[in-house]
């Protein structure tokens, strides 16, 4: 076939697509190519404009490294990181409630024991985080892996510091014969996503903020059962209701309470005044695999 037009163009390229053998790729090719085709005769694009469409693209994966992802950044701030989440992971009774990765996690992180500080000498207001995991009908999980991951109390990351040669403000625990964890850190501050980069250029094009609430990163997982992905927002932080990656849900909110000096609950005497972030989490029980896999 020749003579391609506006009108017969798309379902040549889908004919083109007739014998891809795995059958879930032929068909997510497929309504690429529907909804790309459709996408560009909705919005009339210029050839002009699809370069630099073309070129946004190419600076968006130019700026990534093992220390930037701009792909994901991309991905949070139009939405469809939240979108793919609730369609791969609908609410599901006893489980918590999930939320975007975020760029910021490191595979590496330190495996540390339960009451570890993991601030790494950072400065701030200490914080005390404690919770339990359980599966969704309420047993509790023992060796169940906690990775975490927050700001400091200026908003950045480790991986966002140059100072740093050691990761801090991260780590991974395993939970206790009865599904508890507990460490110390420091209280995390709401933060920019990086806006100096393609992403930024979007977010300033379109009179959006790039501000996002404060929160702790959770990673959880245990055997038997879907890994969590999820953070939890301190409620009283600002961008609570604006967050730029549209990651905030009403169930994933606790106040980070003020405690008086004295003993905290892992026995350490504290002289300063600090906060305590308690969460439990359930986990949904893992789906049996595919039949066709
Ligand atoms: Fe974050």
């Amino acid at each position: 076939m020749r003579d391609f037009d506006e009108h017969n163009i798309t379902a040549a390229v889908v004919e083109r697509l007739a014998d891809t053998s795995d059958p879930r790729l032929k068909q997510i090719l497929t309504s690429l190519v529907h909804h790309l085709h459709a996408f560009a005769r909705d919005a009339r694009l210029s050839f002009t404009e699809w370069s630099y469409a073309i070129d946004f693209l190419t600076r968006t994966g130019h700026i990534c490294s093992d220390k930037r992802q701009e792909f994901i950044l991309l991905s949070d701030t139009l939405g469809l990181s939240m979108l793919v989440d609730a369609i791969d992971h609908p609410a599901s009774a006893g489980a918590t409630e999930s939320t975007v990765l975020g760029p910021f996690y490191v595979t590496s992180a330190p495996e540390l024991r339960l009451g570890s500080d993991i601030s790494g000498g950072l400065r701030g207001e200490p914080l005390y985080v404690e919770g339990t995991v359980s599966s969704s009908d309420g047993r509790p999980l023992a060796d169940a892996v906690v990775d975490t991951w927050h700001s400091d109390d200026e908003g950045f990351y480790d991986v966002q510091r140059p100072d740093l040669s050691t990761a801090a403000l991260r780590g991974r625990f395993r939970t206790d014969a009865n599904g508890r964890f507990y460490f110390w850190s420091i209280v995390p501050r709401f933060y920019p996503i990086p806006d100096d980069g393609p992403v930024g250029e979007m977010l300033k094009a379109t009179a959006r903020h790039p501000f996002r609430p404060a929160h702790v990163h959770f990673m959880i997982s245990s055997r038997g059962h879907d890994t969590l992905v999820t953070h939890v927002f301190s409620a009283d932080s600002p961008y609570l209701d604006s967050d730029a990656v549209f990651g905030v849900k009403n169930d994933l909110i606790r106040e980070f309470t003020h405690e008086p000096p004295g003993t905290a609950p892992d026995g350490k005497i504290i002289e300063q005044p600090w906060r305590r972030l308690s969460y439990d989490f359930g986990l949904k029980q893992a789906r049996a695999p595919a039949a066709h896999r």
